[in-house]
């Protein structure tokens, strides 16, 4: 059983259209997968149905299987339970997301001691053990957020993410805000603690480099959709998708000056979820599209081993449900 199944998973906002259609995706435990895109194509709106964290009057359907048990179905006892200590999540901007007027300590121990999972003292020297795990002494935990830098405030919310040993962590933009050796070492951290506790993460980026650096397995988001899935290197350096293909290339390779000088971009803007094009809902921005692909939308299809991509120019069968990347991995000599 998959640490996390998303199922056919749509997101419609109130009074909205669907931001997020019909997304399918899977993760194992000690797992990476990173979820990419353009600003507007979903991916906050999937981190946060995740959780159930979407605002009310918000309609989704499909399923979220965490552990083999549907987070969309649970009474919101048993969610209040699995936020924390099953999943838990990682937002972006760290000063908005922790309270300027209380201690970090205190707020990294607040979910313990909510969750029951140990005294007021246990709960301090819990809070403790998270700091030094993230890279910070312990003693930091009598500071307010604002005499900590960017870089020591996010390392405070992955502490606080940690707080109740939760097994999934989804990470949304953790380090854009910070400068790249910040990033780098929050990166690295981020890292070390999946392999350590075997988590399973997701994270979420504009930055596909990154992404392709961090990850194991890569999704592209386009218009509230997964476009392409695969091998997170493979996806990067060899995009099936031509949207994939326009967002890879708007990143400089290091070592290839020639990728530095003409960094390509793609016109146009992704669309608004009320007014998504018929066909391919990529069509109008697409180099290569056919005259067909303004009309005929497209499913995911098996676009190599262990791949996906919904494009008719990729030749496979539909694939819908994500393979059983691990599977194969695992039973690979
Ligand atoms: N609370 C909300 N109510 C209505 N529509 C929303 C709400 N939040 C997001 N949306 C819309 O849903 C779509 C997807 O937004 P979302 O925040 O998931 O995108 P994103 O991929 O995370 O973008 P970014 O990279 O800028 O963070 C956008 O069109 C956005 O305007
Ligand atoms: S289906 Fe057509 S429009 Fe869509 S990405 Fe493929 S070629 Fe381009
Ligand atoms: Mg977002």
């Amino acid at each position: 059983m998959s640490l996390l199944d998303v199922r056919d998973l749509t997101v419609t906002y109130a009074g909205g259209a669907a931001a997020v259609r019909g997304v399918g995706l899977r993760l194992e435990a000690g797992r990476k997968l990173g979820i990419a895109g353009e600003s507007g194509c979903g991916k906050s709106t999937l981190a946060l149905a995740l959780l159930r964290l979407l605002p009310p009057g918000t309609r989704v359907t499909g399923e979220i299987l965490l552990d083999g048990e549907d987070v969309l179905t649970m009474k919101w006892g048993r969610v209040r339970a699995v936020r924390w200590a099953g999943a838990s999540i990682v937002f972006q901007g760290a000063m908005h997301s922790l309270n300027a007027v209380h201690r970090v300590g205190d707020q990294i121990a607040e979910p313990i001691l909510l969750h029951g999972k140990a005294t007021p003292a246990g709960a301090r020297r819990k809070t403790g053990e998270l700091l030094e795990q993230v890279g910070l002494p312990a003693a930091r935990a009598g500071a307010y957020p604002h005499e900590l830098s960017g870089g020591q405030r996010q390392r405070v919310m992955i502490a606080m993410a940690l707080a109740c040993d939760p097994r999934l962590i989804v990470a949304d933009e953790p380090t854009t805000a910070l400068d790249v050796m910040v990033q780098a070492q929050i990166l690295r951290l981020i890292e070390q603690l999946v392999a350590e506790q075997d988590l399973g993460l997701i994270m979420i980026s504009h930055d596909l480099a990154v992404l392709a650096d961090t990850c194991d397995r890569l999704a592209v988001m386009y218009a509230g959709r997964v476009v392409e899935e695969g091998p997170a290197r493979q996806v990067y350096e060899d995009a099936r998708h031509p949207y994939a293909q326009a967002l890879s290339a708007a990143f400089p390779r290091i070592g290839d000056p020639a990728s530095r000088f003409a960094p390509r971009g793609l016109a146009g803007d992704p669309p608004d979820p009320a007014a998504v094009p018929p066909g391919c809902a990529f069509h109008p921005r697409c180099p290569v599209a056919l005259e067909s692909c303004a009309t005929q939308d497209q499913v995911l299809r098996d676009a190599g081993a262990h791949r996906r991509a919904a494009c008719v120019r990729v030749a496979g069968e539909p694939a819908p449900e994500p393979d059983d990347f691990e599977e194969a991995r695992r039973a690979a000599p």
